[in-house]
């Protein structure tokens, strides 16, 4: 399947039609930005190592019963995945406070969560992405009581799942942000799982193994992307699964 149209350029990604109008080609960039946009970089080889590591957890997700856009990918930078009509809704699932969350309850940094936190923010680029709950979700008819339902089920048991598969690996998951769009008349998980979108801490030493080292310029930052990824596939070489 190759690229046809270009369709939309978001913050870390390109999309493009494909001959499937079912389907669309995903296109991952090195680009990376923080604090909404203010701060702009490059991380060297991110948009490969995020495209191999999505395509990892979707199909770990997969083998658990979990549906979502992925469909293959089809190289090193490029994801085959059903069209989806995003939500206009951003789920995050917290272990650990980390983040807006500790400095919003002025919890230490690293607190463990007695048990898992779910938060809504409204997509919104211009407003930053602001916190809501499902009373502005459902006035705003940003989804419905049963789309709620459903991306709240299937964030908890992507929590649960990754958590566990990551600390076999020593890995925690202190936290990651979620999208869903309907596909056909269904709610799909959609848009990427990576260092962008979580927080991976090692286990032994609490390194931060995500884009916060490039939020907060500590260094390393492809290293950090790069050590994820080989402790997911027990280190392959990069380009191995690559078709
Ligand atoms: P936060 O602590 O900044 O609210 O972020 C929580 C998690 O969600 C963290 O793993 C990063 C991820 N995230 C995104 O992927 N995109 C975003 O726009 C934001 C605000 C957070």
């Amino acid at each position: 399947m190759e690229r046809k149209d270009f369709l939309y350029e978001g913050k870390a990604k390109r999309i493009f039609t494909t001959t499937d109008p079912n389907l669309v080609l995903v296109d991952y960039k090195d680009d990376a930005t923080a604090q909404n946009g203010l701060k702009k970089g490059q991380i060297a080889n991110k948009g490969v190592l995020n495209n191999k590591i999505s395509t990892f957890f979707f199909q770990l997700l997969a083998q658990h019963g979990i549906e979502s856009h992925f469909v293959e990918m089809i190289s090193e930078r490029e994801m085959l995945v059903k069209k989806l009509d995003i939500l206009q809704i951003e789920v995050v699932s917290r272990n650990i406070a980390a983040g807006s969350l500790a400095k919003r309850l002025g919890l230490p940094e690293g607190t463990k969560m007695s048990r898992p936190i779910l938060e809504f923010y409204y997509k919104d680029d211009e407003l930053g992405d602001p916190m809501i709950n499902e009373y502005h979700i459902y006035a705003l008819e940003l989804a419905t009581a049963e789309q709620v339902k459903q991306i709240s089920t299937v964030a908890l048991q992507v929590n649960d799942i990754l958590t566990k598969y990551l600390r076999q690996r020593d890995l925690l998951l202190v936290d990651f942000k979620l999208e869903f769009g309907l596909h056909q008349g269904r709610v799909l998980l959609g848009d990427e799982i990576s260092p962008d979108t979580c927080r991976f801490w090692d286990a032994n030493t609490m390194e931060k193994l995500d884009k916060d080292r490039f939020r907060r310029d500590l260094g390393g930052v492809e290293e950090a992307y790069l050590e994820i990824y080989n402790r997911l596939t027990g280190g392959q070489p990069l380009d191995e699964d690559a078709k």
